[in-house]
């Protein structure tokens, strides 16, 4: 294993050892090639560059007690990116070459899986784009497929602490009928004003609204949104969301734990009768939050004891990752060992 200092990582780049690339080109998908360089050599006409072709996927794999690798619910992210993928038209790789560049970038980067008392993990990337030279607008018609990785700590720098999330009510992420539901790099984009101006005004990240109406709830900065009231488990529907693999577990674990659980709209004004609130995702695992700003309206909504997370999220984010880390049995079938 490589000599990191794995308990004062946070989530940012460290470069590992190789990363792993297939391209499409003639109707095909390469052999996959280990590479030790972390550049890309792409046409500068690319659609990825100029039309947004572009899509990325974000998933963690974990060392457990054993010294075991576990990597979560990779299939998942192979099928969303292929969901993205015929949205912007672009080729996407099968869940079989997915699964497989995910497999061989965590193996062949081995030592920088952090230490299991670290409770750091490796962040793996898979990356789509369109390449080679396009003027008009169309699709491109050769791809490349990139997975690198990197270990990474929490998201949010307080770890497994409440924080403080603003209400966005100028900026939209996401047209109502647009790409909000896929991971594409233009969603990013969009949202980089509102986030910047919320870490401004020391906000973790901006909750989004839906862009058509702005009265409900939509996305959490770059994780999905879920609330907790009366042994009710509650998060957005919504088209402009990203149906969040982290979120979908927890719906599964919470009913488990029996709690109800309520996927409808939610509109803004229900937040004060939430007993606890939380951001989930791969990058922000379960990040409780514990106060929420309307700088519209000046209202400032409070949830639980203030520092501390909420009864059910922690015993939601114990459960995860106890699956996560191979510490509990995996009776869903999420978890692959990487041999
Ligand atoms: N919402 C957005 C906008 C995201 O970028 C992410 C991260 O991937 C999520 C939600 C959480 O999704 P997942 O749990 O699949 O990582
Ligand atoms: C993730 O949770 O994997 C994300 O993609 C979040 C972010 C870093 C974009």
């Amino acid at each position: 294993m490589k000599n990191l200092d794995w308990s004062q990582l946070s989530f940012g780049y460290t470069k590992t050892d190789y990363n792993v690339r297939s391209r499409y080109k003639d109707g095909k998908w390469s052999p996959l090639e280990v590479s030790d360089s972390e550049m890309l050599d792409i046409h500068m006409a690319s659609t990825c560059l100029h039309y947004g072709q572009e899509s990325f996927e974000g998933l963690k794999a974990f060392r457990g007690k054993d010294g075991k690798i576990r990597l979560f619910r990779a299939e998942e992210n192979a099928k969303r990116m292929i969901n993205s993928a015929d949205y912007i038209m672009m080729q996407a790789p099968s869940v079989e070459l997915f699964t497989e560049a995910v497999a061989k970038a965590i193996k062949l980067n081995e030592a920088y899986v952090p230490p299991y008392e670290s409770g750091a993990s490796l962040y793996i990337r898979p990356l789509l784009i369109g390449v080679g030279p396009q003027m008009g607008v169309a699709p491109a018609k050769e791809y490349l497929f990139v997975v690198f990785v990197a270990p990474v700590g929490p998201y949010f720098k307080a770890g497994f602490k409440p924080v403080k999330m603003m209400l966005e009510r100028v900026y939209d992420r996401a047209a109502p009928n647009g790409t909000g539901h896929i991971k594409v790099g233009g969603n990013y984009a969009a949202g980089l004003k509102a986030g910047v101006i919320a870490h401004d005004k020391g906000y973790s990240t901006a909750i989004f609204l839906d862009s058509k109406e702005k009265k409900y709830i939509d996305e959490c900065g770059p994780a999905n949104f879920f609330g907790i009231k009366n042994k009710t488990y509650v998060t957005p529907a919504s088209h402009t969301i990203l149906p969040s693999i982290t979120n979908a577990s927890l719906m599964i674990l919470a009913e488990d734990m029996g709690l109800k659980v309520e996927r409808r709209p939610v509109p803004v004004e229900e937040l004060e009768t939430f007993e606890e609130v939380g951001a989930c995702g791969t990058a922000a695992v379960i990040s409780p939050v514990g106060q929420i700003d309307d700088l519209t309206t000046g209202k400032s909504i409070h949830f639980g004891k203030p520092g501390e997370p909420g009864e059910w999220s922690t015993k939601l984010y114990n459960r995860l990752r106890a699956i996560q880390y191979g510490d509990e049995a995996d009776k869903f079938g999420w978890v692959k060992i990487i041999e």
